[in-house]
């Protein structure tokens, strides 16, 4: 393991990324982490990231200065380069010029930590404050025009400082400087595989859930189906897989997914029919959060009931990831077992969670992976390309993708112009350029012809954005001769519309949903 201490740095997780991307595992631990818990992790190597403060501000961020005696090889980043030199007796001053931005890393020592990092290789820079004088023992391994201590060595004691990013994009020769950091300097084996991931995993449940039973909510997600993949091969039938049928997913999506399960992973599903007591709870209502809200409490209702009939459980099954570890680190945790425990099921619920009498105690294996390693697992495993990159569908489905009331035959509308939105764009080949790319029904109607006839009914809006992250969005630029044909086969093809519309507004200011 290499271990990652976090100074507040929004890169730390990237950087946890790009090191199990040389098949090596790594996680990330707070800054306040003592050179005592590093023991017991016995890690091959430890990363300081970046962060936001000067390392003379009042209340900076230190480290445990013992972390310095562990005879661990340290890799310290922009702001944790910046707080070797400082503990370690050397200088950093605020710079006269900062450098933020592309940088031209010349190289004064080519062996070690940039061993194959070319002469004037691209490096991210983003600094104001520079190393101006070096702890003893320290060597200058390269600099840049305005920065002379652009990476730094105490080669007999493997620390090392870089004052640049290595492990952003923009950084061409990053990849090379992590590899000889990870491999070469830590002496470390590309073990994290995802075979190995798996095999572990599977003992790691096991042992935990011994011969208790394990519910877990299926939701079609890549999560949630190759948690149920991973379960079903440790504990087999202790695994019970519910699939609620809320009656808001596209076009023949549940049927498709309790098939799959079923039929070519041998995996029993409880398809819970569902989509009346949905329809029934939002019937009438036009309010966007007052629909979540209602769908949400519905969802609840339902699952509690169906895991009293199913039951009694002892563990959820909750498909959290790495990224949510992180962020909630302490959080929901049982002060008594020190278990955590579900509050949610899922925060797209937006409701106040479970009641607590269902207060089920949580298995939860994927959660040392980001998406990017789940879905090589779920590809692993023999989960289709549909389900492994599939865009982000919302909780609420369908119902939020129909403005205003939501009524069987509008999802009926809304399912079939969908349909032709998805087959489209898989003949373009064009599903994985888009973040979300889908269809959206208005409750108003607008007038048409076709052949002699006037008429009277429906438009839809085709919503193709581009995201990182889906906090900000951008419309997709797609060819006009592309969005004709989805234009002229749904208007062609369902009935009840008769006017197709491009959304191009951007995130912000639009939201990438209607509703
Ligand atoms: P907006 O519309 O806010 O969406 O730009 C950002 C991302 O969140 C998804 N989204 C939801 N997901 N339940 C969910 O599970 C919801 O109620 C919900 N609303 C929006 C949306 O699809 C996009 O990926």
């Amino acid at each position: 393991i290499i271990v990652i201490l976090d100074f507040g740095s929004q890169y730390s997780e990237l950087i946890a990324r790009r090191i199990r991307e040389t098949q090596v595992y790594s996680e990330v631990l707070s800054y306040r982490t003592t050179a005592e818990q590093l023991k017991q992790l016995n890690p091959k190597g430890i990363i300081f990231s970046g962060g936001p403060s000067s390392v003379y501000d009042k209340k900076a961020p230190h480290c445990d200065p013992e972390i310095w005696n562990l005879g661990v090889p340290i890799l310290g980043v922009c702001y944790g380069m910046q707080l070797m030199v400082q503990q370690l007796g050397g200088e950093v001053t605020s710079a006269d010029r900062g450098e933020y931005g592309k940088a031209s890393l010349l190289i004064d020592d080519p062996t070690d930590l940039l061993t194959n990092v070319e002469d004037g290789t691209t490096m991210w820079m983003s600094h104001g404050d520079s190393v101006t004088k070096m702890p003893e023992g320290f060597e200058v391994l390269a600099h840049t025009a305005n920065t002379p201590c652009a990476a730094i060595a105490h080669h007999e004691k493997k620390l090392y400082g870089v004052q640049f990013h290595p492990e952003v994009v923009h950084s061409i020769g990053g990849i090379a400087l992590i590899r000889n950091f990870v491999y070469h300097i830590c002496d470390c084996e590309p073990t994290w595989t995802t075979a190995a991931f798996v095999e572990q995993s599977i003992r790691e449940i096991r042992a935990k859930v011994g011969d208790k039973r394990v519910l877990l909510a299926l939701s079609g997600g890549v999560d949630s189906s190759t948690l149920a993949f991973l379960l079903y091969k440790a504990i087999g039938d202790q695994l019970t897989c519910m699939f609620i049928d809320q009656g808001f997913m596209r076009k023949e999506e549940p049927e498709r997914l309790v098939k799959l399960f079923q039929e070519q992973f041998h995996i029993p599903v409880e398809h819970v029919q569902a989509r009346e007591r949905f329809l029934n709870a939002i019937a009438g209502v036009t309010d966007p959060e007052e629909k979540r809200r209602r769908i949400g409490h519905e969802f609840i209702s339902v699952f509690e009931e169906e895991s009293k009939r199913l039951g009694p459980f002892d563990y959820l099954a909750q498909g959290t990831l790495y990224p949510d570890v992180i962020e909630s680190a302490d959080t929901n945790v049982d002060p008594k077992s020190g278990e955590r425990v579900a509050v949610k099921i899922k925060s797209h619920h937006n409701v106040g969670g479970l009641p607590k009498d269902l207060r089920f105690k949580l298995v939860e294996p994927l959660r040392k992976l980001f998406k990017d390693e789940v879905r090589k697992v779920g590809r692993s495993i023999g989960l289709p390309e549909e389900i492994v990159q599939r865009q982000p569908f919302p909780g609420p489905g369908l119902a939020i993708r129909i403005l205003g009331e939501v009524t069987a035959e509008r999802l009926e509308i809304l399912r079939d112009a969908d349909l032709i939105v998805r087959q489209e764009i898989n003949r373009q080949g064009m599903y994985n350029q888009f973040w979300q790319a889908f269809a959206v029904l208005l409750p108003i109607r607008s007038v048409g012809v076709m052949g002699d006839q006037r008429t009277y009914a429906y438009p839809i809006v085709l919503r193709f954005v581009s995201s990182e992250d889906g906090m900000t969005a951008d419309w997709a630029r797609v060819p006009y001769d592309f969005l004709e044909t989805v234009s002229t086969r749904i208007v062609n093809e369902v009935r009840g519309v008769n006017r197709v519309v491009y959304d191009i507004t951007s995130k912000p200011p639009g939201t990438i949903e209607w509703e």
